[in-house]
Protein backbone atom coordinates (compact mmCIF):
# COMPACT_ATOMS: atom_id res chain seq x y z
CA UNK A 1 0.00 0.00 0.00
CA UNK A 2 1.18 3.65 -0.59
CA UNK A 3 0.17 7.16 0.14
CA UNK A 4 -2.28 6.76 3.16
CA UNK A 5 -2.07 10.82 3.89
CA UNK A 6 -3.12 10.39 7.36
CA UNK A 7 -4.15 13.74 8.77
CA UNK A 8 -5.36 14.91 5.30
CA UNK A 9 -9.22 15.68 5.04
CA UNK A 10 -9.36 12.59 2.96
CA UNK A 11 -6.50 10.53 3.91
CA UNK A 12 -6.57 7.25 5.20
CA UNK A 13 -8.78 8.16 8.29
CA UNK A 14 -11.96 7.13 6.49
CA UNK A 15 -13.17 4.34 9.12
CA UNK A 16 -14.47 2.49 5.98
CA UNK A 17 -11.33 1.99 4.07
CA UNK A 18 -9.59 1.14 7.32
CA UNK A 19 -11.46 -1.90 8.22
CA UNK A 20 -11.43 -2.73 4.33
CA UNK A 21 -7.75 -2.85 4.45
CA UNK A 22 -8.27 -4.54 7.77
CA UNK A 23 -10.19 -7.31 6.79
CA UNK A 24 -8.07 -7.50 3.05
CA UNK A 25 -5.37 -8.13 5.04
CA UNK A 26 -6.55 -10.78 7.35
CA UNK A 27 -8.25 -12.49 4.08
CA UNK A 28 -4.73 -12.68 2.52
CA UNK A 29 -2.63 -12.80 5.52
CA UNK A 30 0.97 -11.78 3.87
CA UNK A 31 4.03 -12.11 5.27
CA UNK A 32 4.95 -8.38 4.73
CA UNK A 33 2.77 -5.58 4.71
CA UNK A 34 4.86 -2.80 2.71
CA UNK A 35 3.67 1.36 3.36
CA UNK A 36 5.59 3.26 0.66
CA UNK A 37 5.72 6.82 1.95
CA UNK A 38 3.40 9.50 2.36
CA UNK A 39 1.87 8.03 5.39
CA UNK A 40 1.19 11.28 6.82
CA UNK A 41 -0.06 14.64 5.13
CA UNK A 42 2.14 17.32 6.34
CA UNK A 43 4.72 15.43 8.66
CA UNK A 44 3.25 16.30 11.90
CA UNK A 45 3.79 14.06 15.17
CA UNK A 46 0.16 13.00 15.89
CA UNK A 47 -0.40 12.26 11.93
CA UNK A 48 2.73 10.14 12.50
CA UNK A 49 1.11 8.85 15.39
CA UNK A 50 -2.54 7.90 14.14
CA UNK A 51 -0.67 6.32 11.20
CA UNK A 52 1.82 4.40 13.21
CA UNK A 53 -0.79 2.76 15.65
CA UNK A 54 -3.29 2.08 12.07
CA UNK A 55 0.11 0.03 10.86
CA UNK A 56 0.84 -1.68 14.22
CA UNK A 57 -2.60 -2.75 14.30
CA UNK A 58 -2.72 -4.97 10.98
CA UNK A 59 -1.02 -7.00 13.25
CA UNK A 60 1.52 -7.90 10.28
CA UNK A 61 5.47 -7.29 9.47
CA UNK A 62 5.54 -4.12 8.37
CA UNK A 63 7.92 -2.52 6.07
CA UNK A 64 7.97 1.08 5.71
CA UNK A 65 9.40 4.30 4.04
CA UNK A 66 9.05 7.90 3.92
CA UNK A 67 7.53 9.76 1.38
CA UNK A 68 7.81 13.58 0.62
CA UNK A 69 4.71 14.19 3.19
CA UNK A 70 6.48 12.55 6.18
CA UNK A 71 8.62 15.51 6.74
CA UNK A 72 7.75 19.27 7.80
CA UNK A 73 5.93 21.13 5.14
CA UNK A 74 7.97 24.16 5.45
CA UNK A 75 11.73 25.18 6.35
CA UNK A 76 13.10 25.51 8.84
CA UNK A 77 11.33 22.00 10.25
CA UNK A 78 12.10 20.62 6.87
CA UNK A 79 15.68 21.55 7.07
CA UNK A 80 16.70 21.21 10.76
CA UNK A 81 14.44 18.23 11.71
CA UNK A 82 13.76 16.73 8.64
CA UNK A 83 13.11 12.79 9.49
CA UNK A 84 12.47 13.41 13.34
CA UNK A 85 8.83 12.76 13.31
CA UNK A 86 9.25 9.83 10.97
CA UNK A 87 12.03 8.34 12.96
CA UNK A 88 9.93 8.40 16.07
CA UNK A 89 8.29 5.33 14.42
CA UNK A 90 10.69 3.97 11.45
CA UNK A 91 13.78 3.16 10.74
CA UNK A 92 14.61 5.22 7.09
CA UNK A 93 16.82 2.34 6.31
CA UNK A 94 14.63 -0.92 7.26
CA UNK A 95 15.45 -4.60 6.18
CA UNK A 96 12.58 -7.51 6.34
CA UNK A 97 14.57 -10.71 5.98
CA UNK A 98 11.91 -13.98 6.06
CA UNK A 99 12.50 -17.38 4.14
CA UNK A 100 13.05 -16.45 0.17
CA UNK A 101 12.56 -13.22 0.80
CA UNK A 102 15.01 -10.44 1.17
CA UNK A 103 13.29 -6.55 1.17
CA UNK A 104 14.96 -3.68 1.62
CA UNK A 105 13.75 0.13 1.58
CA UNK A 106 15.36 2.99 0.27
CA UNK A 107 14.38 6.76 1.59
CA UNK A 108 14.29 8.62 -1.62
CA UNK A 109 12.82 11.83 0.13
CA UNK A 110 15.24 15.23 0.35
CA UNK A 111 14.31 18.10 2.01
CA UNK A 112 15.58 20.20 -0.82
CA UNK A 113 13.16 19.54 -3.26
CA UNK A 114 9.57 18.46 -2.41
CA UNK A 115 8.10 16.65 -5.07
CA UNK A 116 11.31 15.41 -6.91
CA UNK A 117 13.13 12.32 -5.21
CA UNK A 118 16.46 11.65 -5.24
CA UNK A 119 18.73 8.21 -3.19
CA UNK A 120 21.73 8.90 -1.81
CA UNK A 121 24.53 7.16 -3.01
CA UNK A 122 25.61 5.77 -0.02
CA UNK A 123 22.14 4.43 0.88
CA UNK A 124 21.95 2.96 -2.52
CA UNK A 125 25.02 1.07 -2.46
CA UNK A 126 24.17 -0.43 1.20
CA UNK A 127 21.11 -1.54 -0.50
CA UNK A 128 22.60 -3.43 -3.76
CA UNK A 129 25.04 -4.90 -0.35
CA UNK A 130 22.09 -6.28 0.95
CA UNK A 131 20.18 -7.56 -2.16
CA UNK A 132 23.25 -9.20 -3.36
CA UNK A 133 23.78 -11.21 0.59
CA UNK A 134 20.52 -12.50 0.08
CA UNK A 135 20.64 -16.96 -0.33
CA UNK A 136 20.44 -18.06 -4.73
CA UNK A 137 16.26 -18.02 -5.30
CA UNK A 138 15.58 -15.12 -2.90
CA UNK A 139 12.98 -12.75 -3.65
CA UNK A 140 14.64 -9.43 -3.58
CA UNK A 141 12.26 -6.26 -3.33
CA UNK A 142 12.92 -2.65 -3.20
CA UNK A 143 10.71 -0.50 -1.63
CA UNK A 144 10.98 3.26 -2.27
CA UNK A 145 8.66 6.35 -2.71
CA UNK A 146 9.24 7.87 -5.70
CA UNK A 147 7.84 6.03 -8.77
CA UNK A 148 10.68 5.26 -11.79
CA UNK A 149 8.34 3.83 -14.26
CA UNK A 150 6.03 7.20 -15.65
CA UNK A 151 2.41 7.06 -14.50
CA UNK A 152 -0.19 5.99 -16.90
CA UNK A 153 -1.53 9.39 -16.84
CA UNK A 154 -1.33 12.59 -16.55
CA UNK A 155 0.75 14.15 -13.95
CA UNK A 156 3.34 16.42 -12.66
CA UNK A 157 5.01 14.24 -10.20
CA UNK A 158 8.35 13.31 -12.36
CA UNK A 159 10.25 9.94 -11.84
CA UNK A 160 13.07 9.29 -9.54
CA UNK A 161 15.71 11.46 -10.28
CA UNK A 162 18.35 9.38 -11.60
CA UNK A 163 16.27 6.63 -12.19
CA UNK A 164 17.97 4.57 -14.68
CA UNK A 165 21.31 4.90 -12.73
CA UNK A 166 18.96 3.81 -9.68
CA UNK A 167 17.00 0.85 -11.99
CA UNK A 168 20.11 -0.48 -13.45
CA UNK A 169 22.27 -0.76 -9.81
CA UNK A 170 19.34 -2.51 -8.37
CA UNK A 171 18.42 -4.66 -11.40
CA UNK A 172 21.90 -5.94 -11.11
CA UNK A 173 22.20 -6.48 -7.47
CA UNK A 174 19.31 -8.87 -8.54
CA UNK A 175 16.00 -6.76 -7.46
CA UNK A 176 13.06 -8.56 -8.98
CA UNK A 177 10.63 -6.37 -7.49
CA UNK A 178 10.72 -2.27 -6.84
CA UNK A 179 7.97 -0.59 -5.25
CA UNK A 180 6.81 2.88 -5.32
CA UNK A 181 3.91 5.10 -5.16
CA UNK A 182 3.75 8.49 -4.86
CA UNK A 183 1.78 9.47 -8.18
CA UNK A 184 -1.90 7.46 -6.68
CA UNK A 185 -2.13 5.73 -9.88
CA UNK A 186 -0.98 2.23 -10.66
CA UNK A 187 1.56 0.81 -13.10
CA UNK A 188 3.30 -2.64 -13.96
CA UNK A 189 5.79 -2.78 -16.10
CA UNK A 190 9.03 -5.12 -16.54
CA UNK A 191 12.24 -3.65 -17.60
CA UNK A 192 11.68 -4.92 -20.87
CA UNK A 193 8.78 -3.48 -21.33
CA UNK A 194 10.82 -0.22 -21.77
CA UNK A 195 14.35 -1.13 -22.97
CA UNK A 196 16.59 -3.80 -24.32
CA UNK A 197 18.31 -5.95 -22.24
CA UNK A 198 20.39 -8.27 -23.90
CA UNK A 199 20.47 -12.35 -22.94
CA UNK A 200 17.48 -14.16 -20.65
CA UNK A 201 18.28 -12.41 -17.58
CA UNK A 202 15.66 -12.41 -14.92
CA UNK A 203 12.60 -10.60 -14.42
CA UNK A 204 12.66 -6.67 -12.96
CA UNK A 205 9.38 -5.53 -12.40
CA UNK A 206 8.64 -1.98 -11.30
CA UNK A 207 5.33 -1.71 -9.44
CA UNK A 208 3.93 1.28 -8.47
CA UNK A 209 0.83 1.58 -5.97
CA UNK A 210 -2.00 3.40 -6.20
CA UNK A 211 -2.87 5.84 -2.95
CA UNK A 212 -5.08 5.03 -0.38
CA UNK A 213 -5.69 8.40 0.98
CA UNK A 214 -7.03 10.83 -1.43
CA UNK A 215 -6.01 14.17 0.11
CA UNK A 216 -7.56 16.20 -2.81
CA UNK A 217 -10.48 14.85 -3.50
CA UNK A 218 -11.10 16.91 -6.99
CA UNK A 219 -8.02 16.29 -8.30
CA UNK A 220 -8.13 14.15 -11.65
CA UNK A 221 -6.21 10.79 -12.07
CA UNK A 222 -5.74 9.79 -8.52
CA UNK A 223 -6.26 6.18 -8.21
CA UNK A 224 -7.18 4.29 -5.05
CA UNK A 225 -6.46 1.06 -4.10
CA UNK A 226 -3.80 -1.69 -2.96
CA UNK A 227 -1.48 -3.96 -4.92
CA UNK A 228 -0.85 -7.54 -3.72
CA UNK A 229 2.67 -9.03 -4.44
CA UNK A 230 2.67 -13.18 -4.49
CA UNK A 231 5.72 -15.44 -5.36
CA UNK A 232 6.50 -19.12 -5.80
CA UNK A 233 9.57 -20.46 -7.66
CA UNK A 234 8.53 -20.49 -10.59
CA UNK A 235 6.57 -17.10 -11.05
CA UNK A 236 6.15 -13.61 -9.57
CA UNK A 237 2.08 -12.23 -9.63
CA UNK A 238 1.15 -8.71 -9.22
CA UNK A 239 -2.27 -8.16 -8.45
CA UNK A 240 -4.09 -4.46 -8.69
CA UNK A 241 -7.30 -4.11 -6.66
CA UNK A 242 -9.27 -0.79 -6.84
CA UNK A 243 -11.40 0.09 -4.23
CA UNK A 244 -14.73 1.02 -5.07
CA UNK A 245 -15.83 2.79 -2.29
CA UNK A 246 -17.24 -0.62 -0.99
CA UNK A 247 -15.28 -3.09 -2.19
CA UNK A 248 -12.01 -4.18 -3.47
CA UNK A 249 -12.25 -4.80 -7.29
CA UNK A 250 -9.30 -6.99 -9.04
CA UNK A 251 -8.57 -4.96 -11.83
CA UNK A 252 -5.89 -7.01 -13.06
CA UNK A 253 -2.90 -9.41 -12.54
CA UNK A 254 0.33 -9.49 -14.38
CA UNK A 255 2.80 -12.66 -13.60
CA UNK A 256 6.29 -12.55 -14.66
CA UNK A 257 8.49 -15.66 -14.85
CA UNK A 258 11.62 -15.65 -12.08
CA UNK A 259 15.32 -16.46 -12.89
CA UNK A 260 17.08 -15.83 -15.76
CA UNK A 261 16.43 -17.91 -18.66
CA UNK A 262 13.21 -18.86 -16.27
CA UNK A 263 11.20 -17.79 -19.60
CA UNK A 264 11.93 -21.06 -20.95
CA UNK A 265 8.66 -22.36 -20.87
CA UNK A 266 7.11 -19.23 -22.25
CA UNK A 267 9.50 -18.01 -24.98
CA UNK A 268 9.16 -18.60 -28.84
CA UNK A 269 12.85 -18.59 -30.27
CA UNK A 270 13.17 -17.61 -33.56
CA UNK A 271 14.20 -20.80 -34.84
CA UNK A 272 11.00 -22.51 -32.96
CA UNK A 273 9.02 -20.03 -35.50
CA UNK A 274 10.80 -20.74 -38.56
CA UNK A 275 9.59 -24.75 -37.67
CA UNK A 276 6.04 -23.50 -36.94
CA UNK A 277 5.47 -21.37 -40.04
CA UNK A 278 8.18 -23.20 -42.31
CA UNK A 279 7.47 -25.87 -44.24
CA UNK A 280 4.71 -27.98 -44.81
CA UNK A 281 2.66 -26.09 -42.36
CA UNK A 282 2.69 -22.59 -45.54
CA UNK A 283 0.75 -24.96 -47.64
CA UNK A 284 -2.03 -25.44 -44.44
CA UNK A 285 -1.97 -21.67 -44.25
CA UNK A 286 -2.13 -20.94 -47.93
CA UNK A 287 -5.14 -23.38 -48.30
CA UNK A 288 -7.09 -21.36 -44.74
CA UNK A 289 -6.01 -18.30 -46.31
CA UNK A 290 -5.96 -18.33 -49.58
FE1 LIG B 1 1.08 10.93 -1.93
FE1 LIG C 1 4.48 11.63 -2.50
Amino acid sequence: MSDLHFGARNGLDDSELERAIGELVERVSPDLVVASGDLTHRGRPDEHEAAAAYLHALGTPLLVVPGNHDIPMLPPGRILRTFRAFERHWSRDPVHSGPGLQVVGLSSVTPWGYQRGRVRRGDLDRAVGRLEAAEPGTLRVVVLHHQLAGAPWRTRKRPLSGRSKTLRRLAAGGAELILGGHVHQTTIAERRDFEVVPGEVAACVLATAPGLGRPRPNRAHEARGVLIHRADEKELTVEAYAWSGEAWLLTGTRAFPRGAGSAGGGAITAAEQRHEHGGDDHGEDKAEHP
